[in-house]
């Protein structure tokens, strides 16, 4: 069961979360809300909160941890596992390669400066749009029922649709459009555009709490591994593969820096939301989640590059006073 623990350890944490929450909160004035996307724009900036779920299933949170937000880009990783869950690896990575662009999340320079034009990694809008136009299914509502089904598997529940922030974005969404059309002309498209960008929307705007996206990385921490229900959930391989990319692409442009002075595979969005995946860490046993532990910050003002200000910053926090990086 996931309940708060009262041991004397996590009563330091607690404390030191409540502690960090408060220094970082100050961050949340820098950087603004995504209001590129103007449901988004609407957020209240000044939230942070964070939930983190031990191996045990112990959950400690602190500050707006129950604030509910939109995946936005984390969706890309549910939707990633689900494809390479349905057809393996190989035949994904036909679709979308593997490797960082150094681009912005958005940009379209790569799909004609390179032939025959394959996204480079499912982290971006564009293989994420790919990725999307290949969920199981022939309709929207298939494709976003087997997506369903994988967060049932994950959290227990099927994340509610924010048909506000939906709407928002798909009346505004001029770049991912001119993406999607794109891909369809190049092949990398399956199936109608506007049903792949209306899944690939409605992925983004799945309404999820920090405690959700923290047992998630705790699973993928585990290698597909479900701690509660003790069922393997995600194929090992397919985990892997995932925190692979989250590491190499999950933070866009700054996931160099951010593998480096973090050191976790970490996925953001741009409503603020960070989802990381700490795997056991046996040198540092008397440090708080030897064992590995799953991450859920939400924080909405974001930076120029599309991540949270604040939660970018009390996560280097906590990956630097608990030893939390796999290097
Ligand atoms: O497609 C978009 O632009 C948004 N729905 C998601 C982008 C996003 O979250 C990138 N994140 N840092």
């Amino acid at each position: 069961m996931l309940a708060p623990s009262e041991t004397e350890q996590h009563q330091q944490v607690s404390s030191q979360l409540l502690h960090w929450i408060d220094q970082f909160k100050e961050a949340t004035s820098q950087g603004k809300c995504a209001d590129y996307i103007p449901a988004l724009g609407n957020m209240n900036p000044h939230q942070l909160g964070v939930t983190v779920i031990g191996t045990d299933g112990t959950m400690i949170t602190a500050g707006d941890c129950e604030a509910p937000f939109t995946l936005q880009s984390i969706s890309k990783v549910l939707s990633l596992v689900a494809v390479c869950i349905e057809y393996g690896i190989p035949h994904v990575l036909q679709r979308v390669d593997a490797e960082p662009t150094g681009d912005a999340f958005n940009s379209i320079i790569r799909l004609e400066m390179s032939k025959p034009g394959r996204p480079y990694n499912p982290m971006i809008n564009a293989g994420a749009i790919t990725v999307s136009s290949m969920l199981a299914g022939d309709s929207v509502a298939q494709k976003m029922s087997s997506l369903n089904k994988l967060f049932i598997q994950l959290i227990g529940t099927a994340p509610v649709l924010n048909e506000e922030v939906f709407e928002s974005e798909w009346n505004t969404a001029h770049r991912n459009r001119a993406l999607a059309y794109y891909l369809k002309d190049i092949g990398f498209l399956d199936g109608d555009v506007e049903g792949a960008l209306e899944v690939y929307l409605k992925q983004c705007a799945l309404e999820v709490t920090t405690k959700d996206t923290a047992l998630i990385g705790l699973i993928l921490a585990l290698d597909g591994y479900h701690p509660i229900r003790q069922e393997q959930v995600i194929p090992k391989d397919v985990a892997r593969f995932t925190k692979s990319l989250m590491l190499t692409c999950g933070m866009y442009n700054a996931s160099g820096k951010f593998a480096a002075f973090v050191g976790v595979p970490t996925k953001s969005g741009v409503s603020g939301g960070i989802l990381s995946a700490v795997p056991p860490r046996y040198r540092s046993r008397d440090l708080p989640f030897a064992d590995g532990c799953g991450i859920g910050i939400f924080s909405p003002s974001i930076d120029e590059v599309g991540n949270s200000v604040a939660g970018s910053l009390l996560l280097k926090e906590m990956a630097q006073q608990w030893d939390l990086s796999i290097f």
